[in-house]
């Protein structure tokens, strides 16, 4: 199969769907690789190396939209991609259709099969590829949060750790999922107090048995959120119910209550935001103060270390990938209920129920397009 690696578009968007080592895999299984010109730099993966892998370096988008079987990216394509994307052509990356009619318009005007990463399931049912992500910006979060905590930031001018004599900072974790629990590991591991909210007391009990002392653990409640934010020096706002909009947990009321310079990282935004006072903002502009709060509300967190996100993504997706070019892309769906889970568009049909439902949009199983 020829696989095809494009310079992703969207601003601040600096990832690449694969890197050297993915191209090298690909080749190994006897695949031709084109990567676009560049396309790797902004993951901090040069041309050069690219090259020494195996891949063929193509100067334009174009030129690989036209030869490629299966086009390898991460972003959704952008409206200047639409018109690029070949009949039967493999389009396998982030797709985030439900949201976006005009995209799903235009997969299915070009017949395309697109395979979405975060429809994905693995055998327990979880999301494979979109797991990663939410581990980077868990991560990720208290790191900004460490950050627009130093008084030139706009912040309090608080140290997480404190120092011996001075007391740690107190930091507060809305939503215990992958997105919380990887900020609870960060926090912990930075010497602040930590305390972590949910209304799943199974997940409490899990971070309670891992870290002990080292942690509090609190059911979450508005008369616990209402007692907790004016002590909290940064929140981490991670809350998510799948399929329905975010509980903003956070009331614009709260504010007031809250630390001048306190900071609120809200990693839910993408999904509505766990915060009243939270709109999106990007990597170029990350904060506004609002009340006296600092609020970081970046929609596409891991973009920031875009190296790491890049490595991170490929690990998830790079089996998937190899199986579609190495089987095919029918007999790959047919032979992994999970992959084929990540089936939303095949030749001009809708085979995802919730982008169907979305968009009115008559649904086709997937089971069926490909029988
Ligand atoms: N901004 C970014 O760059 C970025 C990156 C990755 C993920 N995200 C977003 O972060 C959010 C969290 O993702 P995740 O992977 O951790 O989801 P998850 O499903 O693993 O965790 C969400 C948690 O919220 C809890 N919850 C639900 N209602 C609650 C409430 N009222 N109070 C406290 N907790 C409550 C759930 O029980 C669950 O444990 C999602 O919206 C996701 O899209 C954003």
């Amino acid at each position: 199969m020829k696989v095809g690696t494009v310079t992703e578009i969207k601003k601040h968007e600096y990832r690449v769907g694969l890197t050297p080592k993915g191209v090298e895999a690909f080749v190994k299984h006897g695949h031709e690789v084109l990567v676009q010109k560049g396309a790797g730099e902004g993951s901090a993966f040069p041309d050069a190396l690219y090259k020494a892998a195996g891949a063929k370096i193509v100067d334009k988008a174009e030129d690989i939209f036209a030869q490629a079987d299966m086009i390898y990216k991460v972003k959704e394509p952008l409206e200047a991609e639409y018109k690029l994307i070949r009949e039967g052509q493999i389009l396998y990356t982030y797709l985030h259709l439900a949201p976006d009619r005009l995209l799903t318009d235009a997969l299915l005007k070009s017949k395309c099969i697109g395979i979405a990463f975060e429809t994905i399931k693995d055998s327990r049912g979880q999301l494979p590829c979109l797991i990663p992500m939410s581990q980077i910006a868990g991560r990720l979060a208290i790191q900004e949060g460490a950050k627009y905590l130093e008084k030139p930031f706009g912040g309090r001018g608080v140290l997480l750790s404190g120092v011996p004599g001075v007391p740690k900072a107190e930091v507060v974790v809305l939503g215990a999922g992958t997105v919380g629990a990887n900020a609870v590991k960060i926090a912990v591991g930075f010497g602040a107090r930590v305390t972590v909210l949910d209304v799943n007391l199974q997940k409490l009990e899990y971070l309670e048995d891992i870290y002990g002392a080292a942690l509090n653990t609190q059911y979450s409640t508005p008369q616990n959120i209402d007692a907790i934010l004016p002590t909290a020096d940064l929140v981490i706002g991670a809350v998510l119910i799948p399929g329905s909009a975010t509980p903003q947990v956070i009331k614009k009321a709260h504010l007031k209550t809250m630390k001048p310079g306190s900071v609120i990282v809200d990693v839910a935004i993408d999904q509505g935001g766990s915060s009243e006072a939270s709109h999106v903002t990007y990597h170029d502009n990350p904060v506004y103060t609002e009340d006296g709060v600092v609020n970081y509300c970046v929609g596409n967190m891991p973009g920031a270390v875009a190296n790491t996100s890049t490595l991170a993504l490929e690990n998830a997706t790079l089996n998937y990938g190899l199986a579609i070019a190495d089987k095919g892309v029918a007999a790959a769906l047919k032979a992994d209920k999970g992959l084929l889970e990540g089936l939303n568009t095949f030749k001009g049909k809708v085979t995802y129920k919730g982008v169907s439902d979305a968009h009115g949009l008559p649904y086709v199983p997937a089971t069926e397009v490909l029988s």
